[in-house]
């Protein structure tokens, strides 16, 4: 095993949303992390005890970081139990600690996940309990070691869950408006734009405003984990608080100036009202300006920039009011945000399409289930006007 800076490389997995799996490995790549390879809503990476506080801490677009701790294949139930109840469990945790066990199981040896967890969790109890007899208990809601357990086929990865609660969770989310957006998806919506903060930002249909938070915490550098208080590996024995603070002072002495405009609007008062005390949870209240408006009567800023946002979609609101809601979208993109780039997510393909502009660039994400597409138009001033077209645009797939 090779040392970087005094501590042993290991091997680690960062979990992320379906479709930001590139956006996650340039992050990972920007903290340090090599060996970096692309898996399926996860990237696999080699870093240090650094890099690891620093993923969890940073990563924008990370669900979880995991660091395996054993791999072996089975062939049967008994298998599973016998070599999980073989780990070394005593070198992690005390039987004093709590434990809570997630699986994700693709195998014919299992049908249900729930079981997987079951005998994982008997074959822990029982190697403590054979040992010392007492046992770790569990605590599903707020564990001291969240172990994860994958197996695919005949193979088994168990790993420690080194964030505890899912990385989505920022901690500024104190109200929530219908359908509030992931923060790791907001966040990667907007990374996958490309935008690199240097210019104005609006979301005209903001609700609790997570788009406009991610917006200026990406604008300003401000690390995802700024307002969170607890991460799993707090809890591990070897925890270690200098290098924690260490990483967080870095990722402080990161932080730039922003010298455009985030703004924000949507119709409904209730919603904006959630977004008022989001924003000042995140203490950028006094950075990003909201008001009560139906996007319809929005300009934004001057001088261009990007608009992002995540129109209702779904079975909230009638098929006719949603194809008229879209036109109406594209109506006010053609009008009034000329010089933007202008982003819109939603699951109602038909619905994207009455924006009656051709996509530069289309991606597929999910916002939890719901399969979406997230398109972006290029709203060229004066003279390129002419490259509006209705219709549908060519371009399928991630990217193109
Ligand atoms: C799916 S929600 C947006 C959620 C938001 N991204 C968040 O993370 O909380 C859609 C929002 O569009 C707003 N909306 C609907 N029609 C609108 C209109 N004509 N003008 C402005 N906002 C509108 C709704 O009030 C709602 O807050």
């Amino acid at each position: 095993m090779s040392i970087r800076d005094g501590y042993p490389m290991m091997k680690m997995l960062a979990k992320s949303p379906a479709g930001l799996e590139e956006i996650l490995a340039g992050e990972l790549q920007e903290l340090g992390a090599v060996n970096i390879e692309l898996l399926n809503r996860a990237v696999a990476f080699e870093g240090t005890k650094k890099e690891l506080y620093a993923a969890n801490y940073r990563c924008r677009t990370a669900l979880r970081i995991l660091v395996p701790i054993a791999h072996f294949t089975i062939l049967s139930e008994n298998d599973l139990y016998k070599s999980v109840k073989a780990i070394r469990w005593e070198d992690y945790l005390d039987n004093s600690h709590t434990i809570a066990i997630d699986s994700t199981v693709t195998t014919s040896l299992f049908t249900h996940s729930h079981f997987v967890s079951l005998r994982v969790k008997d074959a822990i109890v029982d190697s403590f309990r054979d040992r010392t007899g007492e046992r770790p208990s569990v605590d599903t809601e707020n564990p001291d070691f969240r172990i994860n357990i994958h197996i695919y086929k005949d193979e088994v990865d168990v790993s420690f869950d080194s964030s505890g609660a899912s990385l989505h969770k920022r901690g500024y989310h104190v109200s929530n408006a219908e359908a509030p957006l992931s923060e790791v998806l907001a966040a990667g919506m907007i990374l996958l734009t490309g935008w690199d903060g240097q210019s104005n930002f609006v979301d005209p249909m903001c609700g609790s405003g997570t788009l406009l938070i991610e917006a200026a915490m990406i604008a300003m550098n401000i690390p995802a984990g700024q307002f969170r208080e607890e991460y799993g590996f707090m809890r591990w024995k070897n925890y270690e608080s200098d290098l924690w603070e260490e990483v967080q002072n870095e990722a402080l002495e990161a932080q730039r100036e922003f010298n455009y405009q985030i703004v924000g609007s949507d119709i409904s008062e209730h919603n904006l009202r959630s977004a008022g005390a989001n924003l000042k949870q995140a203490r950028l209240h006094k950075d990003i300006s909201i008001k009560v408006s139906p996007f319809q009567e929005i300009t934004p800023p001057a001088g261009g920039g990007l608009m992002v946002t995540n129109p209702p979609y779904g079975e909230r609101i009638r098929v006719e009011d949603i194809i008229e809601l879209y036109q109406e979208l594209g109506d006010a993109l053609k009008q009034n945000f000329k010089g933007y780039k202008a982003w819109v997510i939603s699951s109602d393909f038909r619905a994207l399409k009455m924006i009656g502009l051709k996509p530069m660039k289309k991606y597929t994400l999910f916002n939890g289930q719901l399969e979406c597409r997230y398109a972006g138009f290029d709203l060229y001033e004066g003279s390129k006007r002419a490259r509006y077209q209705t219709g549908e645009s060519e371009t399928t797939g991630n990217g193109n």
